[in-house]
């Protein structure tokens, strides 16, 4: 028998968060979660931490799902633990409000792999209506000094060693194009480009819909998110996919049995081998959903006015400098 092992581990440490933002499925207006909010426990997070550290495989942990991580009391104990993993590649996405000087120390002391900060747009007006009790001047400077400390961290390195060829943590920017800033995307770009190691721009969906009705094929395929992304919600339940904002279909919980066990339960081979069969509609997740073509339309353009690259995907598209390669995901 395969046993599968996920290549990304979405760990949420939290679901509180310090803001309500528009499109947000668990903390914004039109939120449709009923989950309680939580702060995942320690037991729970050392659990699952070991367990996939010690796998024989190199993953991305996610420290984030649908909360702010930095509201963790103890995310910083949690990001050390992690570290001793040498085959997580542990980072998080972050509002960027509490990320302060301390922080962007402690984060490039520890060596993070990457860190993405959600900024919609270049206007402090229109990111507080999108990012409800934001302010985008506190979020730029506390990256703008990231960037510094990181930069001065790599100076640092001893004369006889080359210079590290990307300093950690590798920053990246993801920005949401929602009506009200849909129009600064290429300024947001130009703004950003050369500064930071990545940016995306995610196609607003409007939830709980996950359909964002771009690029999307008209042939469907076996979702890649069942074999390659765990989710760990903060109460400990491990959840279908990244689509389960509400954990409606717990396939189990950290401690009772081991993560790999419940990965490759029944529960979720069955739903395996209903997508290989080419049948999409008999679980009330996948009927509407369009997540699983993230990893099969990739269009790519060049914009040689405004110097840059993009590759675009059903979820959302990507920016580069002309002369940097572009991310192409499997
Ligand atoms: C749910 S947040 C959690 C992490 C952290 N609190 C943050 O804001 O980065 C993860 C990402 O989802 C994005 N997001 C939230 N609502 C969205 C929506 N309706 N459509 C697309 N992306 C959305 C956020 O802007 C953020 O980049
Ligand atoms: S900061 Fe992140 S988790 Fe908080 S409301 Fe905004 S999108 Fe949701």
């Amino acid at each position: 028998m395969t046993i599968y092992f996920p290549s990304q581990v979405v760990l949420e440490v939290t679901s509180r968060c310090n803001l309500e933002c528009k499109g947000c499925a668990v903390h914004g207006p039109d939120s449709f979660t009923t989950r309680k909010t939580s702060n995942m426990s320690e037991q729970d997070w050392k659990v699952a931490i070991k367990e996939i550290g010690s796998w024989d495989k190199e993953l991305n942990l996610t420290a984030h799902g649908g909360g702010e991580p930095l509201i963790h009391p103890k995310f910083r104990e949690i990001l050390q633990f992690a570290k001793t993993f040498p085959k997580l590649n542990t980072g998080f996405l972050t509002n960027g409000m509490l990320l302060n000087k301390e922080w962007s120390e402690f984060v490039v002391s520890i060596g993070l792999d990457w860190i993405g900060f959600s900024i919609d747009g270049v206007s402090p007006e229109t990111h507080r209506i999108v990012r409800k009790k934001s302010d985008l001047e506190v979020i730029e400077k506390h990256l703008l000094e990231l960037l510094l400390i990181r930069e001065r961290s790599s100076i640092k390195e001893p004369s006889n060693k080359e210079p590290s060829k990307s300093p950690k943590p590798l920053i990246t920017l993801n920005m949401v194009a929602y009506d009200e800033v849909y129009d600064q995307k290429e300024q947001f770009v130009q703004k950003w480009l050369n500064k930071v190691d990545n940016i995306t721009i995610s196609h607003y969906r409007n939830p709980p819909s996950s359909r964002r009705a771009l690029l999307v094929p008209q042939e469907r395929k076996p979702c890649f998110l069942l074999w390659s992304q765990m989710i760990i919600a903060s109460d400990g339940r491990v959840g279908l996919c990244c689509e389960d904002f509400n954990i409606d279909f717990p396939l189990g919980r950290v401690g009772e049995k081991p993560l790999i066990e419940i990965w490759n339960g029944s529960e979720i081979s069955k739903l395996r081998k209903l997508h290989e069969a080419g049948d999409f509609t008999s679980h009330p997740m996948c009927r509407d959903c369009d997540t699983w073509s993230d990893n099969i339309i990739q269009k790519t353009e060049e914009n040689k006015n405004l110097g840059f690259k993009m590759l675009h995907r059903a979820s959302q598209t990507e920016y580069k400098p002309l002369n940097e390669p572009l991310l192409i995901h499997n």
